[in-house]
């Protein structure tokens, strides 16, 4: 009978602790981790050539795609690029229009050499839709940082696309619908450096009473 008893204050003990985790999606040491996943990271521009695979960049992506967003009407259009080759072939066309614009430190594309990069387009008829991409980017940058992969969000590849002629056709590839714009990118790959913290300004933020 006691046996019976202890049985069932176990399965009791451990149907509340489900319903906790189930009720609040968390543990107990989500602080720590997601504290140290934040401040480790860096944006990183030296990448192996070590490819991601696709079902580990989808659960990046799936995190990215859980950012809160206005309305939820998730304000954005994602396209992956992880072709080495079509990231060179776009770094071409914008060198060829304006060749001072070649890769920098002997990287082999503009997007700091990375072998996967995620373009982000927004919504322009959505008046706060770059805070939805903004967002998304960020969840993005820390679910892959969490699996050891690096990454560095950038305007200005996006900027050099923009301004060239010869890449027109890329852009048109990525096949954004209707009123969205590309806004950046996030370059992505397994990490060939380990950058130092760059400091931040504390005095940006402020209690006011
Ligand atoms: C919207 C945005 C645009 C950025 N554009 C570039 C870029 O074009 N080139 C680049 O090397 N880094 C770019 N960065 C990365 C920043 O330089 C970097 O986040 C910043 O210096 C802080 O360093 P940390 O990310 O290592 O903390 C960009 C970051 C953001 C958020």
């Amino acid at each position: 009978m006691r046996k019976v008893l202890y049985s069932l204050m176990a399965m009791m003990f451990l149907a509340s602790c489900t319903t906790q985790t189930e009720k609040t999606g968390r543990g107990n040491n989500d602080y720590d981790v997601v504290e140290k996943v934040i401040m480790s990271r860096r944006s990183v521009r030296q990448y192996t050539d070590r490819p991601i695979n696709r079902d580990t960049l989808n659960e990046i992506l799936k995190c990215g795609i859980n950012a809160p967003n206005g309305q939820n009407r998730q304000a954005y259009e994602i396209r992956v690029i992880d072709n080495p080759k079509l990231l060179a072939e776009i770094t071409e066309a914008v060198v060829k229009d304006n060749p001072e614009n070649a890769p920098k430190n002997g990287a082999e594309n503009i997007f700091v050499g990375a072998t996967c990069v995620i373009f982000i387009a927004n919504d322009t008829t959505y008046d706060v839709s770059q805070v939805d991409c903004g967002l998304l980017g960020e969840n993005i940058v820390l679910a892959a940082w969490a699996k050891g992969i690096g990454s560095c969000c950038m305007a200005q590849p996006v900027r050099l696309m923009k301004g060239s002629r010869s890449c027109a056709p890329y852009i048109e590839k990525l096949g954004l619908s209707k009123d969205y714009n590309l806004l950046y990118c996030i370059a992505m790959g397994y990490p060939d450096e380990k950058p130092e913290a760059k400091p931040r300004k504390t005095d940006k933020i402020r209690f006011v009473e």
